[in-house]
């Protein structure tokens, strides 16, 4: 199968990154959107990205030229026609995504796949939505999508092996990692990172520790490239309490339900860096997080690292996914500097067991506890 032509469907944040990333790798990229406005933020958003790379001196001002001009905009899907693949990034509404992929059907041509980039609804519902599941699946990209080098293909039962394995190979050419899985509820890291972030939240909304000290403690203890609540305005907090909705209907755990903290904002239309603020107010510039609190950072520390440690081993178990797949998803997807399953060997499996258990007991939830030996 050959990709020379690839359409995006929906241009925020997720499908402005997208089309960069193939219109990078020489594919021709339509961008499609469903109104003018959308249209023009999504070409605004590829501007700005490409500014920024010439800025730092990552590309001439040439090929910036010679990137945009293999992108076309617009807002008809039979502008999708001939492409080869297009894959579609509207908000996290499965209703949305199934009337997309209805119309997608009928406006691209027969042999065309048609992609997903959705966080965490069934691949296979919005297959079903078409008259060629076969040639439906996910492919979940990582903001940004240009620097994040992680992509997860998701297969369902209807999935052709061929569209599977020509969609791994093209990722693999834009210099991907890729995982390959099957259809779950949040897939590999965002079932992991959202039940993460949720319960940095959690422990926000129950006044144990501020944003701050929240975020200092996971850049400045684990390293990792952002705080929870930081990473929640970059992804979107109304995104992010849609995946966990659908995660919390497959898991019925208490530690799933979106937290409150995260349902207030949104309802006051807050909900991160796209609307100008989230947990923080990005009207300036602000600064890294930090707090001198030691005791405080410590606590949070270990309970965030803990929990999801926790996550990870209980993942890895089901047999849904490996240590190394769940390692280069957090890392190459999320920028984490160790992959969990290296934090375990480096700490020991044991005292994580031992920590595990500690937590349940001192938060009495019983979801904490580690798994039976
Ligand atoms: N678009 C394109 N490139 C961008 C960018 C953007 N929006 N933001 C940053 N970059 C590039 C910069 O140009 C720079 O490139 P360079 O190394 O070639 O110069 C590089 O990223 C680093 O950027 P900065 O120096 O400006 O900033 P930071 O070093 O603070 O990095 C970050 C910013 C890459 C966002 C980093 O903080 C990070 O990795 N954060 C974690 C993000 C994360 O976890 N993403 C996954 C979320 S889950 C998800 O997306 C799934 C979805 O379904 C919810």
């Amino acid at each position: 199968m050959s990709f020379s032509q690839i359409g995006v469907v929906g241009l925020g944040i997720m499908g402005a990154g997208i089309v960069e990333v193939f219109a990078r790798a020489g594919h021709q990229v339509v961008g499609v959107a469903e109104s003018e406005a959308a249209v023009d933020a999504g070409r605004s958003n590829l501007a700005k990205s490409l500014s920024r790379a010439v800025a730092k001196g990552k590309l001439t001002q040439d090929q910036a030229d010679e990137i945009t001009s293999r992108v076309s905009f617009g807002e008809d899907f039979d502008l999708l026609a001939n492409c080869d693949l297009v894959i579609e990034a509207a908000p996290e509404i499965l209703s949305l995504k199934t009337e997309i992929f209805s119309k997608l059907d009928a406006a691209v041509k027969p042999t065309g796949i048609l992609a997903t980039n959705t966080s965490s609804l069934s691949v296979t519902d919005i297959a079903n939505a078409t008259s060629r599941p076969a040639q439906v699946i996910g492919m979940h990209f990582f903001n940004p999508a240009p620097v994040q080098k992680f992509v997860e293909v998701i297969s369902t039962a209807h999935s052709d092996a061929q569209v599977v394995s020509s969609i791994v190979e093209l990722g693999k050419s834009l210099g991907k990692h890729l995982a390959q899985i099957t259809d779950q509820p949040g897939f590999i890291v965002n079932k992991l990172l959202l039940r993460y972030l949720n319960h940095a939240v959690q422990i926000l909304d129950s006044g144990q520790a501020t944003k701050e000290q929240m975020d200092a403690a996971m850049r400045e203890l684990s390293n990792y490239p952002m705080g929870p609540c930081e990473l929640l305005d970059l992804i979107g907090i109304d995104t992010c309490v849609e995946i966990l909705k659908t995660i919390h209907a497959d898991t019925q755990l208490e530690i799933d339900r979106p937290a409150d903290g995260m349902v207030n904002l949104v309802s006051a239309g807050n909900k991160g860096r796209k609307s100008g603020s989230g947990f923080y107010d990005y009207a300036e510039k602000l600064d890294v997080p930090t707090d001198a609190n030691v005791d405080i950072k410590n606590q949070v520390h270990n309970d965030l690292l803990i929990a999801y440690l926790g996550d990870c081993i209980a993942m890895e178990a089901t047999g849904y996914a490996t240590k190394a797949d769940i390692d280069f998803g957090m890392k190459l997807g999320c920028g984490l500097p160790e992959g969990p399953f290296e934090v375990i060997e480096r700490i020991g499996l044991d005292a994580v067991r031992s920590a595990q258990a500690e937590l349940a007991q001192r938060t009495g939830i019983a979801a904490y506890q580690p798994l039976p030996l």
